[in-house]
């Protein structure tokens, strides 16, 4: 007789043990094995859509109290896991444009809803961020191509999508679990909301800002954390959220906080923040290679940046990252697609002729493949006067 029982997910307790997951909601999908040994577990399977799941009643077993024993005790037992399966480029891009698509949506309802002081339901952005993190472990290239795609009066709604995207690539990167990376993306996404509040002048206003102004400016933080503090928003978000204009040499802001006092996660949003506010498109000024912004956040260390992790960050991002430009050794302009081994040598989308002046049939090549092939330098498509976006959008369509 079969010893498996369909049950729902209100029906699980700790001495159960999972024997598959029927019905779930969401992206991520989780490891459908294992014993649950904790209340946290089913809290977790809950959280990810899990609905219905068979037990198998052979296996029950008696979870032992309390429960940090229990988490000490059977560390490999506890672990119902996330499994992503990894994808290729061109199949996660169609996926990961439609994710862009939709944070960029949702930001601005969350900004609106924030300009209006409304309520809104946290559960969309988070979720949304847990999608954000499942592309990223299928495939990270597809969403970090897509951060370069820049529509100049939507600088709001991209950054903070943008630093999501690249902190959820960075804490994947140094091997963060996956749910700090979640948290990270997280609390990315939200990091910039309070600047809504920010009066249009001074917030777009081209150039270097007055005392006073720089002093307004400054409030963007106060109202982001006001307003996650009024959707109860757990606390460790709230903090990250708040870290990302302190700096270690305590004189960044709104605390002055310094050192040790600023948390992991907040010193890494501060340079997924800053990097992104420099390779960005602005509507007065055009953002600046991604080597110039790495170079400076280098130049910010150690007083201002975390040093170690500038570091590893920059070695995530790889010296040519993924969605940057380059002008090939054949007088051709490629986009960056993937890293490869070979740090100098990533697999490149050509698709611009500079000897003829004109676009290409879209061609990849992998330079670390032996080819003589050769990357001269980065690029900006400014340089060119390239309408980037128009042809990066018909490159996904192909
Ligand atoms: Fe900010």
């Amino acid at each position: 007789m079969s010893s498996l029982k369909t049950i729902k997910i209100d029906e699980l307790v700790p001495g159960m043990y999972v024997n598959e997951i029927i019905e779930q909601s969401g992206a991520i999908k989780i490891k459908s094995q294992g014993r649950v040994t904790r209340l946290e577990v089913v809290d977790t399977l809950r959280k990810r859509g899990v609905k219905r799941l068979t037990i198998d009643l052979d296996k029950q077993f008696t979870p032992e109290q309390p429960a940090e024993i229990v988490a000490e005790t059977a560390p490999v037992d506890v672990a119902i896991l996330e499994q992503e399966e990894t994808v290729s480029f061109s199949k996660e891009l169609v996926r990961a444009e439609n994710i862009h698509k939709k944070g960029k949506r949702i930001q601005k309802r969350l900004l609106e809803a924030v300009q209006n002081g409304l309520p809104f339901d946290d559960k969309i952005p988070r979720e949304f961020s847990q999608s954000l993190v499942s592309s990223i472990h299928r495939n990270p290239d597809a969403l970090l191509c897509l951060t370069k795609i820049r529509e100049k009066d939507d600088y709001l709604l991209e950054h903070s999508l943008n630093v999501a995207i690249l902190l959820a690539n960075f804490g994947k990167f140094i091997g963060m679990s996956a749910k700090e990376v979640e948290d990270l993306a997280y609390a990315g996404f939200l990091h910039d909301m309070g600047k809504i509040r920010i009066p249009d002048e001074i917030l777009h206003k081209p150039g270097r800002l007055t005392n006073m102004e720089m002093n307004v400016m400054k409030d963007h933080v106060y109202f982001g954390v006001t307003v996650l503090e009024e959707m109860n928003i757990a606390p460790h978000l709230i903090r990250t959220v708040s870290e990302h204009h302190e700096r270690l040499d305590g004189y960044g802001y709104p605390n002055g906080s310094r050192g040790e006092q600023i948390s992991r996660a907040g010193r890494m949003l501060a340079i997924a923040d800053v990097y992104d506010a420099l390779t960005a498109d602005r509507c007065y000024k055009a953002g600046m290679s991604s080597q110039k912004a790495l170079q400076i956040l280098l130049g910010e260390t150690p007083d201002k940046l975390d040093k170690e992790l500038v570091q590893l960050f920059i070695k995530c991002m790889g010296i040519y990252p993924v969605g940057s430009l380059v002008k090939l050794s054949n007088d051709r302009i490629a986009m960056v697609v993937q890293q490869t081994q070979s740090p100098l040598a990533p697999v490149v989308k050509a698709f611009y002729s500079l000897r003829g002046g004109h676009f290409l049939e879209p061609k990849d090549f992998d330079l670390s493949s032996g080819t003589e092939l050769k990357i001269e330098r980065a690029v900006l498509a400014k340089d060119y006067k390239i309408n980037f976006n128009a042809y990066f959008e018909k490159i996904i369509a192909t």
